[in-house]
């Protein structure tokens, strides 16, 4: 793979265009900043990232229940959980280009981008406001959530009495929360308004340190299933005065992008802090009994938290690919791939008969309904029949679909088709009648 350097995230972000993965959100109004919308693939892409996390963080476990809380709450539990109060970044101008910055994102005392003097910081609120209902006053403002995780909190002993679990146990959520960053950028990695996958993992005070550690193993082990290379993921801990105001100890995980190291996931230790903040403020007890002591106890809470946009882009950086290949009639050609893996890649496998041909046609249609009708084969299949079998090879290579299968006029008499691996280019023949079987098994 060619070392990618941050002039590469436009590469990327062309083919995100071009095979329409991610497009610029209003695009026609000359766009918005940094806010992106998931084109046909994306939108695939996306699902099959929070579909495996919600498989496994949820579903493989006995420990973990789900919710989706809503995005506007009530602004209380904003004044309780302290973002109303500190969820603010440090904003400097450069007093000759007038470029704004987050001031604890600068290396040097000047600015970056011309070297000009920075004024001194202003603390800069990042929540969005909106007004519920039909008078634009101070009483009726609510807030677009920054996190999901408050939807939790407030719905501890909602969640508790319905579903009567037992500590250890965890809500996950995944949903939709919006910040006013200062500075976005690159390509989706840190944009303003972003899908979140979260976990608080309610637990005895005491267990924190134990239970941190286990989070930290699974997370990590989580992205590596994703196919991320495992010298391109590395974990970080906060120094004291990086802490968020609600956190005793917070690891990130960190991917190796183009332009550094990056977080991709926070997970931290928030103590008892947002379930006794949330008692003080409401008025309701949101306790555990504890049988074994018959006491009360506010719970510890662990939080693996990361957003699906930045794993969107992880991926993407981590599978992205260019080779020197040799074309039919022997030309030096570049090949580009996306080498993802088959669990989230976004078409799982290309039906492409060999032409148009009105004989192979009928014959790659029955394929393609086998294939996509089978019980076993989840995912998005795709038939495609347009242009040269060469370039739609290669279109595929660039979506990363992991299996071409080639009816050809042979299939028309041997029952046969060809299974083709896109990184390998690999070419196996198989009778129909296995087929789904064989890419049952490579799928898995
Ligand atoms: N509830 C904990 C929390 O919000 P965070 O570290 O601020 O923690 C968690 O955010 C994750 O959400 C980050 O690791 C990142 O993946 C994602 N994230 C945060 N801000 C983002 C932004 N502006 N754009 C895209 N993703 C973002």
């Amino acid at each position: 793979m060619p070392e990618l350097s941050s002039l590469d995230i436009d590469k990327i972000a062309s083919l995100c265009k071009r095979r329409g993965f991610i497009f610029q959100s209003s695009e026609i109004y000359g766009g918005l900043a940094s806010t992106w919308d998931y084109g046909p693939l994306g939108v695939e892409l996306k699902r099959n990232i929070k579909d495996h996390w919600w498989n496994r963080m949820v579903w493989e476990r006995d420990d973990m229940v789900g919710l989706d809380s809503a995005i506007l709450m009530h602004p209380d539990t904003w004044r309780a959980s302290g973002h109303v109060e500190t969820f603010t970044d440090p904003l400097v101008d450069c007093l000759e280009c007038k470029r704004r910055f987050r001031e604890d994102h600068l290396d040097g005392e000047t600015c970056p981008e011309c070297g000009g003097e920075l004024s001194e910081p202003r603390m800069f609120h990042l929540m969005f406001k909106t007004h519920m209902g039909p008078i634009e006053e101070d009483a009726s403002i609510v807030y677009l959530r920054p996190e999901t995780a408050q939807g939790i909190f407030v719905n501890f002993n909602n969640v508790l009495t319905s579903t009567r679990k037992k500590l250890p146990f965890g809500i996950a959520q995944i949903g939709k929360a919006f910040r006013n960053e200062i500075t976005t950028g690159n390509f989706v990695f840190r944009t303003r308004e972003f899908e979140m996958m979260e976990i608080e993992y309610f637990i005895m005070p005491g267990d924190d340190e134990n239970i941190h550690k286990e989070w930290i193993t699974d997370c990590l082990s989580w992205f590596k299933d994703l196919g991320i290379k495992e010298e391109n993921l590395r974990v970080r801990q906060h120094e004291p005065d990086e802490l968020s105001h609600y956190a005793k100890n917070t690891f990130d995980i960190e991917y190796k992008f183009p332009w550094g190291w990056g977080e991709i996931q926070g997970i931290a230790n928030r103590t008892d802090f947002d379930l006794a903040a949330h008692s003080k403020m409401s008025g309701e007890r949101l306790t555990y009994f504890d049988d074994a002591t018959n006491k009360h106890v506010t719970p510890y809470v662990i939080e693996p938290s990361t957003g699906v946009d930045r794993t969107v882009m992880t991926v993407l950086v981590d599978a992205y690919s260019e080779e020197e290949t040799l074309s039919a009639s022997g030309k030096k050609e570049t090949r580009t791939l996306l080498k993802l893996e088959p669990c989230i890649a976004p078409v799982k496998v290309a039906i492409l008969p060999l032409s148009r041909n009105e004989k192979l046609t009928p014959l790659a249609r029955s394929v393609y309904d086998l294939v996509r009708n089978s019980d076993s084969i989840t995912g998005h299949i795709q038939f495609d029949d347009a242009q040269s079998i060469g370039r739609r090879y290669r279109r595929q290579d660039e979506i990363g679909t992991p299996f071409c299968v080639t009816v050809d006029f042979d299939s028309l008499d041997d029952n046969s088709v060809t299974i083709r691996d896109r990184d390998t280019m690999d070419q196996i023949r198989v009778n129909i009648d296995t087929l789904v079987s064989e890419l049952t098994i490579k799928l898995k």
